[in-house]
């Protein structure tokens, strides 16, 4: 497979459509997020050879906590076994890990194995991988909004979680699904958006391809004439 003609500096995805995908199997939610699992290894192995800098997913919003409990324990165990699982990977891909979210509603081992694993990849030069957990976008700019009036700041982007991050170039959500969902909402203002009806465990390396050709199409202007 050739590589993008374009590669974008950072890429985000709304992976979304894995309760479908296991019920078009007649299986069980949770199936659907093991498998959504393996689509998230693949696109970062992808992106790690396009030489893409910074690829980020949304797994978990602030809203998804009003999930069943079954459903929540069980995505939470599945973050928690993927990332430890992937850490060797990381390190021997040069691939820093960062998790960006209400962390103060993650459990305490969670959030352990998330510092650790942050702190093993923190030297990580080649991709950044970032996972929003516990996540919102209104919530995001409401505590950077307040740590800004504390520090008598004039402006919000150095107190929001991503500071340092570069806003995303482009957001792809999955499973047919267009809305953002209040996920990174200051950060947008000027991404583009691509939406596919693949769900999100069908969405590999092929797909991915396909979602950074449409996004080598857009003539980005961000307001002025070219
Ligand atoms: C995305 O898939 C994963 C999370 C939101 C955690 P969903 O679980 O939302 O799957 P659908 O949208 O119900 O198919
Ligand atoms: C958005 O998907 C959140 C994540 C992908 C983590 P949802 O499935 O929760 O969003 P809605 O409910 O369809 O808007
Ligand atoms: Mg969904």
């Amino acid at each position: 497979m050739n590589p993008p003609q374009v590669i974008p500096t950072h890429v985000t995805i709304i992976m979304d459509g894995n309760g479908r995908w296991a019920r078009e199997r007649g299986k069980d939610r949770i199936y659907g997020h093991f498998e959504g699992v393996e689509s998230v290894r693949a696109v970062v192995e992808a992106a790690t050879e396009w030489g893409i800098r910074y690829l980020s997913f949304f797994a978990f919003s602030e809203e998804n906590w009003g999930r069943p409990a079954a459903e929540v324990e069980g995505l939470m165990q599945l973050m928690l076994e993927s990332m430890r699982k992937e850490l060797p990977t990381f390190r021997a891909h040069g691939t820093r890990f960062v998790v960006l979210g209400n962390r103060g509603r993650l459990s305490a081992k969670l959030n352990a194995t998330i510092d650790d694993i942050m702190a093993q990849t923190a030297d990580g030069e080649a991709l950044t991988m970032i996972l929003f957990i516990s996540y919102s976008g209104k919530w995001d700019i409401l505590q950077a909004a307040r740590r800004m009036a504390e520090a008598g700041g004039d402006t919000l982007e150095p107190y929001l979680v991503t500071a340092g991050i570069p806003d995303p170039d482009l957001l792809i959500r999955t499973s047919g699904e267009k809305r953002l969902s209040n996920y990174l909402l200051w950060q947008t203002a000027y991404t583009e958006f691509v939406f596919t009806d693949t769900l999100w465990p069908d969405f590999r390396k092929e797909q991915f391809r396909s979602a950074l050709e449409e996004y080598a199409s857009r003539d980005r202007r961000f307001g002025k004439i070219k």
